[in-house]
């Protein structure tokens, strides 16, 4: 029988990834079916429950329930339990397994489709909300030789530092604090690109040869990516790659194999800018 799994979010309209999914599933003889549910905001763990009940084995979980996922769950990986959220569900007799793979995936991008390893490296890590706190532990254990946390509010950064001290020294503050410093890898964790915002970067924040990253993506540059380029970043990246890695972790996850995310993520490329 066809082993049911899904995604869960609100919006979730332009979910890539069933598409995502699907492509893993032949390339690795798998029968799946994945599908993309709605999930209304006041209902999350009912919508979960039905899904369980008509013989779901597991989920994606993305915005805005994570840390809901989080709470439903009754078992969870250390590194769910390190980013205090879950985008990755397991559904079997003993309850509800969560797991978070979207750092891991954020690190095999930079580390393996970009082919730049984080050691050594001074890393500025823009925002300090949920996608910020998820990445954390895997870039430390990456081993950069620093890591600062710069957010628009400035103690927000602070808490977010404090709560992963006992891994590294962590730096944080406002985007104020950073001037005069230059990184090797940039990377955008805010959402003020959804707002069309932009970041208020300061000069001289990319150092030679750095990385800028977004974890958003779309059509065309991201407003973030625009800016480090004028601001002299060399490499770019969207977070496009990161979508299809923390994919590929959380079919391993289910399924005890990992796909090879090359050509979907090659796929997909070509239709983003089709
Ligand atoms: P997510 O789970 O996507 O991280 P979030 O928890 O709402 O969402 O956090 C959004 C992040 O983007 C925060 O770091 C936020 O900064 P504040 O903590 O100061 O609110 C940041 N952010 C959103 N809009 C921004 C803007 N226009 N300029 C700078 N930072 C912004």
């Amino acid at each position: 029988m066809t082993d049911r799994y899904c995604v869960f979010g609100n919006p979730i309209g332009h979910s890539r990834s069933p598409a995502i999914h699907a492509r893993f599933a032949a390339q690795c003889g798998q029968d799946i079916s994945y599908e993309a549910v709605l999930a209304p905001l006041d209902g999350f763990a009912a919508t979960v429950a039905q899904f369980v009940a008509a013989g779901g084995k597991g989920a994606n979980v993305t915005v805005p329930f994570k840390e809901e996922a989080f709470r439903l769950s009754t078992r969870r990986s250390a590194r769910a339990e390190r980013a205090g959220a879950v985008n990755t569900l397991a559904f079997d007799e003993s309850g509800i397994f969560g797991d978070n793979t979207d750092g891991a995936g954020l690190v095999r991008d930079i580390a393996v489709n970009l082919g730049v390893s984080l050691a050594g490296q001074r890393i500025l890590l823009l925002g300090a909300g949920g996608a910020a706190r998820g990445v954390i532990a895997p870039l430390l254990a990456g081993r950069p030789a620093s890591l600062f946390i710069a957010n628009r509010s400035a103690d927000k950064a602070a808490a977010l530092a404090c709560e992963f001290a006992d891994l590294a020294a962590v730096d944080a503050g406002s985007f104020g604090k950073i001037a005069g410093c230059s990184f090797d890898i940039v990377i955008n964790a805010t959402s003020a690109s959804l707002a069309g915002a932009s970041l208020p970067l300061l000069p001289g924040i990319f150092a030679a040869g750095s990385l800028a990253y977004d974890m958003m993506f779309g059509k065309g540059e991201t407003p973030f990516l625009a800016q480090a380029r004028e601001e002299g970043a060399v490499l770019l990246a969207d977070g496009l790659g990161m979508l299809v890695e923390q994919a590929a972790e959380a079919f391993l996850v289910w399924r005890g194999v990992r796909p090879d995310t090359a050509p979907v993520l090659a796929e997909l490329r070509r239709q983003l800018t089709a």
